[in-house]
């Protein structure tokens, strides 16, 4: 890879997370392009967040599962990835599993963004299981994807406080502001060909 990170993002949900990358790369701080958003979701508002920046957004059908992306689906959205030039997958709320032929088409080059300080706390709604265990810390994760759920190598971590009022909304919009840096961040070193992976542990270099 080389010159301007092509990126293909990936989400079911409000996009706020594709919006932070957008506008990093709208201000200049991110040498990178968005040149593909998919959702599942037809209605998703990260396409229309997608349509209000002129950015190519598709909803691509992904029947016939429920809670991945697996054969046809899967085919029919590395094709369009493909065809869009995609160098770089980015999950962003996405909520569905990936599987293994999307990795594979795409090594090293699929991440994702979790909602709490992995490994703890995988799986759904993240934020409000950190709540629900007395966490006294939470946070958010960037990490590559790999075959399991939440549990490919941390490329980067941002902490926030827990606070003895908070609800499940307060905790999670904490987090989020933190996942609204810590994602250009991460892309602003993948695309800087900063990141190396090397078993568990990402290395940043220098
Ligand atoms: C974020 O909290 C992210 O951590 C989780 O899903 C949410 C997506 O939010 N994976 P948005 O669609 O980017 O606003």
């Amino acid at each position: 890879m080389s010159g301007t990170l092509k990126i293909g993002v990936l989400g079911s949900g409000s996009g706020s997370n594709m919006q932070s990358i957008q506008d990093a790369i709208e201000a200049g701080s991110l040498d990178a392009r968005i040149v593909s958003v998919v959702s599942d979701v037809p209605d998703a508002g990260i396409l229309r967040r997608a349509e209000r920046h002129g950015l190519d957004a598709a909803y691509l059908d992904p029947a016939p599962f429920k809670t991945k992306l697996d054969g046809e689906a899967e085919a029919r959205t590395i094709a369009h990835l493909e065809r869009r030039g995609v160098e770089v997958v980015v999950l962003a709320g996405f909520m569905r599993i990936v599987k293994p032929g999307l990795l594979a088409r795409f090594p090293d080059r699929v991440l994702n963004i979790h909602p709490a300080l992995l490994p703890a706390f995988t799986g759904i709604a993240a934020w409000r299981q950190a709540l629900d265990y007395g966490a006294k810390v939470a946070g958010c994760t960037v990490h590559f994807v790999d075959a399991g759920t939440d549990t490919g190598p941390i490329i980067l971590q941002r902490a926030v406080p827990v606070l003895e009022d908070d609800t499940p909304e307060s905790l999670h919009a904490r987090i989020q502001a933190q996942e609204h840096e810590a994602y250009p961040e991460a892309l602003r070193l993948m695309a800087a060909g900063r990141l190396r992976v090397e078993g568990r542990r990402v290395r940043i270099l220098p």
